[in-house]
């Protein structure tokens, strides 16, 4: 159990609920920082309400606490070619803020940077967190962008700095409209009868985590005390949409889908290699079929 307090930025979405919710049960003082008002509230979990981009407020805010997570983006891998100025002028100026608030306040920064965007198309697979990043989109730049900020704050002040580079994260509290979530798309449109669009022939493969295994990992950082900045937070293995599709079947879960053209956004294939985190965090992780039944049963429930 730890009495650390932890600031989760953009703590009511899809990964800071769920974060959320995590650390509470650990003992962790939780204080989730948002603009939006929180779908579900979790005992145990102070909410504030407030804006990313109100330096003031948020370095009060953050002047008091033991860590802080960013788990902000205003783009995302689908829109940020057309919204990349306001990635590069808002995003990025802000996240720089936010580290040099960090390192004032001796607070440990933790980043949710995209495995699943950075590294580009690798021949070698799983990628290492060694390899070369090619960023296919600017989300992905921005996420690299704000990566090497947090390096040079670190080594010219000494700032406590860690990035995750989260793989494709599924599960309760996801929403596929903000711009990523196959897993989430495919599940809600086989529960409403809609048809699902898949780009390409279903080979791209990718490597899908529950987000409850993220969160453990995300918590083992929040521990972290070492010489590694950058961990791979994923499962480590790669499944295609047709396998997903397969699977599905399998399950008993009915849905339909037509194949599309393919876009030269998609990478065509990435899996993270998990050795770092998983020397850290060795409990097992949940097997993909049984996540993903899990997920059906919960979105069913909510219907
Ligand atoms: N979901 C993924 O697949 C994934 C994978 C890798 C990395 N990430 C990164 O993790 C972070 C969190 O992702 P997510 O999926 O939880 O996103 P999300 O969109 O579900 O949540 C982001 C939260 O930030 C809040 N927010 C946005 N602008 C704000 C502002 N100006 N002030 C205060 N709050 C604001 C939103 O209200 C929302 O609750 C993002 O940086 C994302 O790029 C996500």
């Amino acid at each position: 159990m730890s009495s650390k307090k932890v600031l989760i930025i953009g703590g009511n979405g899809f990964i800071g609920m769920n974060l959320s919710r995590t650390l509470t049960g650990k003992g962790y003082e939780v204080y989730s920082f948002d603009i939006a008002e929180p779908v579900l509230k979790y005992p145990g979990v102070t909410y504030l309400s407030g804006n990313f981009f109100d330096s003031e407020l948020l370095e009060d805010t953050l002047r008091n606490m033991d860590v802080a997570v960013h788990a902000i983006s205003t783009i995302n891998p689908s829109n940020s070619n057309e919204k990349y100025m306001q990635g590069y002028e808002m995003d990025f100026l802000q996240s720089v803020r936010l580290c040099e608030m960090a390192v004032r306040h001796g607070v440990k920064l933790l980043f949710l940077s995209s495995g699943g965007t950075v590294y580009g198309n690798q021949e070698v697979q799983p990628i290492t967190e060694l390899a070369p990043t090619h960023p296919i989109n600017h989300y992905a730049a921005l996420k690299l962008c704000i990566e090497n900020v947090m390096r040079t704050f670190h080594a010219q002040r000494g700032g406590d700095m860690i990035i995750a580079r989260i793989s494709n994260p599924y599960g309760p509290g996801q929403d596929y409209h903000r711009g990523v979530g196959f897993i989430d798309a495919a599940l809600k449109k086989a529960l409403t009868g809609d048809v699902m669009e898949i780009w390409g022939d279903g080979e791209i493969v990718r490597d899908y985590v529950a987000i409850e295994d993220v969160c453990e990992m995300l918590s083992t950082l929040i521990e972290y005390q070492g010489p590694e900045d950058v961990f791979n937070i994923s499962s480590g293995i790669g499944v295609s949409q047709n396998d997903i599709l397969k699977l599905l079947k399998e399950l008993g879960i009915d849905l339909t889908v037509t194949y599309k053209e393919s876009r030269n956004v998609d990478l065509k294939k990435t899996v993270l290699d998990n050795t770092k985190i998983r020397e850290l965090y060795k409990k097992p992780l949940k097997p993909f079929r049984e996540g993903l039944r899990e997920y059906y049963e919960f979105l069913s429930g909510c219907r």
